[in-house]
């Protein structure tokens, strides 16, 4: 049988990161390389608690087909947690997506034509741009720096007319990959950007809930909320095999991407949905959530320190210390990732195979980006591996990293 690929089909890549975790998964080795949370914050008691009052309460109902747009006291509980992101949102604009990745997909599929311009930052979350690629988009990457998206560029690639750019794609909080955070003042600048422009923005926030020390500036989606669909997720502060993720989309968009929801799906598990729901009530994420912090938090924290121990720095450089020749890494505020860079001459995606020869393995950072990356780059993830894996793992990284410098010299 002779079976003819659409030409989007051409289009779809498998995920690097599925590929490197294939090669991670050698016995014995400490992986940095995964995005999974830790399963040690799965709320197992309170999932089979309300598992087993749904099914004796109202099974029949649960395990019935259910509206597209979600569950009603699930929507009400989404709209009521956001305005502590300093959003005012009515549940009827809440639609309760099969994870966030289900809402980048409904975007690309109601946004994007082939041809059109949209915007990312640089690096950006892979998986946004697998959700958008096979649309045929021109995927144009902003300049961007520890603080995001630099709005000056934003604003010079907006485009006008025919050529506008049909959005840009944002992650304000602990990003994946970088682990970086907009400050309040890059926030205001960039809505202030995205408004004057008539750019809409899709910002993506699975993350914002795992904060360290003190929250992150309220969303984007506060400041410029007719022109920006907000994405959220449960896979972070609960679990992410329930595949449950929101968003939030102007009531003038909301339709159309209903329409795409019920194409793709019809909608998602109404049995999660309502487990989830019962989870919920009562606080529960309150109690819950903080617990997730500080073992981020902590591990976070063991990282830094190895990290400092092998290389004698606090991650910019001090006394003594030249840059070039060193492993530079950044000290998130929160989320599950930090990000390095590596030596001069010395690329990440070559190291990946003798680090995983020495049982420790990352993601090399060219996977992130839309166009050409910086092959330095690696992101580390600290929330899987234990405090001492975390401290074998970072010790036999240097050694890989000594290594290669040795051979490159
Ligand atoms: C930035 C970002 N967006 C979206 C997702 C998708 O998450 P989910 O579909 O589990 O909600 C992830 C998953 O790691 C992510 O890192």
């Amino acid at each position: 049988m002779n079976w003819t690929l659409a030409q989007r089909a051409h289009k779809m890549n498998p995920s690097v990161i599925r590929e490197i975790l294939k090669v991670t998964e050698k016995p014995g080795i400490v992986s940095f390389a995964g995005g999974l949370p830790s399963p040690l914050t799965f709320p197992v008691e309170a999932m089979r608690e309300a598992t087993h009052k749904v099914l004796t309460e109202d099974g029949r109902s649960a395990l019935q087909y259910a509206a597209s747009e979600g569950y009603g006291p699930l929507r009400e509980w989404v709209a009521q947690s956001l305005t502590q992101q300093g959003m005012t949102v009515g549940a009827d604009q809440v639609l309760i997506t099969t994870g966030s990745q289900q809402g980048l997909d409904l975007v690309a599929k109601i946004l994007i034509d082939a041809g059109s311009r949209i915007l990312v930052e640089t690096p950006t979350y892979l998986g946004a741009l697998q959700a958008y690629t096979p649309m045929e988009p021109n995927v144009v990457s902003v300049n961007s720096d520890h603080e995001g998206v630099d709005p000056a560029d934003l604003r010079a690639k907006a485009g006008t007319g025919a050529d506008a750019a049909r959005f840009v794609y944002l992650l304000p909080n602990f990003q994946n990959p970088t682990g970086r955070t907009m400050t309040e003042a890059r926030r205001a600048a960039v809505a202030a950007a995205a408004a004057e422009s008539g750019l809409p923005v899709i910002e993506d926030n699975p993350y914002g809930d795992l904060w360290f020390d003190q929250p992150p500036p309220a969303s984007l989606a506060s400041r410029h909320p007719d022109g920006t669909v907000y994405l959220g997720s449960f896979s972070k502060i609960l679990a992410p095999g329930l595949r449950l993720g929101f968003l939030v989309a102007p009531k003038t968009l909301y339709p159309k991407l209903l329409q795409a929801k019920q194409a793709a799906d019809l909608h998602t598990p109404s049995f999660n949905q309502r487990v989830v729901a019962e989870v919920l009530k009562d606080g529960f994420i309150d109690r819950h959530v903080p617990t997730i912090r500080a073992l981020y938090k902590s591990q976070c924290e063991t990282m830094l320190a190895a990290l400092t121990r092998e290389f004698g720095h606090s991650g910019q450089g001090g006394p003594g210390i030249d840059l070039e020749q060193s492993l530079t890494w950044n000290r998130p505020a929160g989320g599950m990732f930090l990000w390095t860079r590596l030596p001069a001459g010395l690329d990440a995606v070559r190291l990946l195979p003798q680090a995983v020869e020495r049982n420790v393995a990352f993601v090399p950072g060219s996977a992130f980006y839309a166009d050409h990356g910086d092959p330095r780059t690696m992101r580390l993830s600290f929330v899987t591996a234990t405090a001492e894996q975390i401290d074998t793992g970072i010790a036999a990284l240097a050694a890989a990293i000594r290594d290669a410098q040795s051979g490159a010299r």
